[in-house]
Formats: C-alpha cells, sequence, structure tokens
C-alpha cells in the first residue's frame, strides 16, 4: 500500500472532539493516509515520512461530505413543473407520479447511468457518500430494480415503496400498504438497508407510517421518515418513538417535536433544497441546535423537490436562511450526515477514518457560505483514492 502525506495544510476540519471548537480544527497541519483510512493527522511540523506527498498550499481540508438524503433512481425530469411552481403553483406529492411514470418506463442500463451521473456530479463537488431511495418505481419489480441499482453505487440504500401511493391502488391505499409491507418488501429487503416512508397529508398517514416501518424493522431495515415537510403531523413523534436514524426535513415541527428530538438519538436531518425549490419556508435550525438536537443537512436531491446534489448550496443556504452559523453547517453537512446514517468511518479526520478527505480552493471551510455558488472543490479523496 501506498501511502501519502498531505501536508501545508491552512485549516484542517477534523470533527475530532479532542481538537478544538465544533470542528476539531488543526492549523497548519498535515495528514497522513494508508490505503484507504486516515493513518495520522496533527501539525505539518511533526508529521511522519510516506511514501508520496500532496502540498496543500495553505487551502483548508475537510471530510468528504456525506449526503444522507437523495432520490438518485429516476428518469425525465420536471422543469414543467418547478416552472408552474415559480409563477406561483403550490408543491405537492402528486408530482412524484410523474417521475414514476418515466421512471417505470425507462431500461434498466437508463437508470444506472443516471444514478452513476449524479453520484460523479456530488463527487466532483466534495461529496464522498451518499445514500440513495427507492420510490419511483411504486411496484414490487420497479422498486427493487432500483434497490439492485442503487445497490451498485452505494451501500446506503434505502427501501421507499411508501413514498406515494401507487397509482393502480388510488382507490385501494390499504391494498398498496399491505404490499408494501408484504411482497414489495420480501422483493426488497435483501437490497435495502433502511426503510423510509413519506408521512404527510396526501402520501401516509401515521397508522400506515408506523405500518411499514415496523414491517421492515421486523426485516432487519433501519428506519429513517420523511417527516413534517409540508405540514405538522406525527412523523416527528414516530421516528423518535421507533428509534429512527433520522427524521428528514423537520420544516413543520411543534414545541413538543423539537424537544422529542432533542431527547432522543434521532437526528433532524434538514433539506433546504426542497424549501428553496418549492418556495417555502425554511425549516429553523437555531431551534433545533437551541434545544440540543443532532441536525444534518442533506440535498433530497430528486428531480422535483429539490433537484440538486450540492452540499455546499446546501451549506450557504443554511448559515442565510436557517440560523446555523458556518462551522455548525459544515458540521451538520460532515459528521451530522454520518450520525444520521450511523456511520463512525465518515464525517470525520482521524486515525482510522476512512480517507474521505475535500481539499478546498479557500483557506477557510467558512468560505462554503461565505462564496455561495462558487466552485470550490481543489481535490477529493475517496477511500484513499484521489477522485477529483
Ligand atoms: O423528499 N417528500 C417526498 N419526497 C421527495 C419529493 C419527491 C418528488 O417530488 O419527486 C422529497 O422532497
Ligand atoms: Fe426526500
Amino acid at each position: 500500500m501506498t501511502s501519502t502525506l498531505i501536508t501545508n495544510i491552512g485549516t484542517l476540519v477534523t470533527n475530532d472532539p479532542s481538537h478544538p471548537g465544533l470542528l476539531g480544527l488543526v492549523e497548519d497541519a498535515a495528514v497522513v493516509l494508508d490505503g484507504s483510512v486516515v493513518t495520522w493527522t496533527g501539525p505539518a511540523a511533526d508529521a511522519p515520512a510516506a511514501d508520496q506527498r500532496f502540498d496543500a498550499a495553505g487551502r483548508a481540508l475537510l471530510p468528504g461530505f456525506v449526503d444522507s438524503h437523495a432520490h438518485l433512481v429516476f428518469a425525465g425530469d420536471r422543469t414543467a413543473e418547478f416552472n408552474a411552481r415559480m409563477s406561483g403553483q403550490a408543491y405537492t406529492a402528486g408530482g412524484i407520479r410523474t417521475t414514476v411514470a418515466a421512471t417505470r418506463a425507462a431500461t434498466d442500463a437508463e437508470l444506472d447511468a443516471n444514478v452513476g451521473r449524479f453520484v460523479a456530479e456530488a463527487l466532483r463537488q466534495g461529496t464522498t457518500t451518499v445514500e440513495c431511495k427507492s420510490g419511483y418505481g411504486l411496484t414490487v419489480a420497479d422498486e427493487a430494480r432500483a434497490l439492485r441499482i442503487a445497490g451498485a453505487h452505494t451501500p446506503e440504500t434505502t427501501y421507499l415503496g411508501a413514498h406515494v401511493v401507487a397509482p393502480e391502488f388510488a382507490d385501494d391505499p390499504a391494498g398498496y400498504v399491505d404490499l408494501v409491507t408484504g411482497e414489495m418488501l420480501d422483493a426488497c429487503a435483501p437490497h435495502a438497508r433502511w426503510v423510509d416512508v413519506f408521512c404527510e397529508r396526501g402520501a401516509f398517514d401515521g397508522d400506515q407510517a408506523r405500518a411499514v416501518l415496523t414491517a421492515g424493522m421486523e426485516r432487519g431495515l433501519i428506519p429513517r421518515v420523511h417527516a413534517n415537510q409540508l405540514t405538522h403531523g406525527p412523523g416527528v413523534q414516530l421516528a423518535v418513538e421507533l428509534g429512527a436514524a433520522s427524521a428528514d426535513h423537520c420544516t413543520h415541527l411543534t414545541d413538543a417535536d423539537v424537544a422529542a428530538l432533542a431527547d432522543s438519538t434521532t437526528v433532524a436531518t434538514l433539506l433546504p433544497g426542497a424549501e428553496f425549490s418549492t418556495r417555502a419556508p425554511y425549516p429553523d435550525a437555531r431551534r433545533l441546535l437551541d434545544a440540543g438536537a443532532t441536525v444534518a443537512l442533506s440535498t433530497d436531491c430528486n428531480p422535483g423537490s429539490s433537484f440538486t446534489s450540492s452540499m455546499a448550496f446546501c451549506i450557504a443556504v443554511a448559515v442565510r436562511e436557517m440560523g446555523m452559523t458556518p462551522d455548525e453547517a459544515v458540521h451538520a453537512a460532515t459528521a451530522g450526515g454520518a450520525r444520521a446514517l450511523r456511520r463512525t468511518d465518515v464525517g470525520r479526520i482521524a486515525p482510522g477514518a476512512r480517507a474521505d478527505l475535500l481539499l478546498l480552493d479557500a483557506p477557510s471551510p467558512v468560505h462554503l457560505a461565505y462564496r455561495p455558488g462558487v466552485p470550490l472543490t481543489a481535490a477529493v479523496w475517496r477511500a484513499g483514492v484521489r477522485e477529483v
């Protein structure tokens, strides 16, 4: 195995609590990678020798972004729907069915190419871990193939057969929940790590969501929930009650919802791309952080409500619109995402962690918010391999 010394790092974000501040910063730092893992971090002056050397030229190095919420297995786009929304039309869950029709009509090769394209697009912007949901197939065969395809690109696969009621079951939602918790789950569970449900008016109510999540848990899947996106609802409380890894969106929260999250191990995953692209009010990250909840930031990349793969964009919006400091937003996009995926090998730079690294074309991680819209990726390593 070849070791690499990255030296002359102006600011190193470790997210390691043994270093100062929320981001565990080390100034004038160096990092050593060996194979796929980090083996050493510390002041450049103390760095050990390695087989090869990379000069970071005083720029900032941080853990690769962990995007813990994305919907990448789909075909088509929804430009017309976006255009209509920007002329005043409201977002509804119903648009999902447009993408379902296009996805069902696509070949395996087309869907695989689409996922590959989005994973590569995200990687170029510093995302080294991405979660990927099914949910645009809504038949036994189409959901299973979505997860098979997703699994070729990431281990973080999520069964979202309960995205909306499939059009064939429009008059029989209970029958669709039976399918999702029965035959469809049988076909999907072998290809998924997580189970998710869109708990929302127009999608699935609290009882239906509970049935979907508990059936998945009985098959060894870990729950995460689309909760409280468009309206107040039971999603967050259900997520906490079932010990879900994450409650995602968290846009409309009561004080009791905030307290429940703060008191739990369930991460509040905020998805500002969705509010941006649906012209909706942003979630209040400050309220969650002040209450003591763990917050993650993710893209929600999907063709309907949030067609961005840019974690930097989400950081900038979270800082400007959601009450987060730049450090909190960077932490949420790295360590927070790792927590939401229950991963200890990513989202931090420390000996033993996977060598997932983002070198910024900037001296400080604050520039991710300070220079919105500017491509700042200078280099990316994933599992020790230089990818960008
Ligand atoms: O997370 N909320 C449900 N699912 C997606 C939207 C999917 C779509 O509109 O196609 C979301 O925002
Ligand atoms: Fe989503």
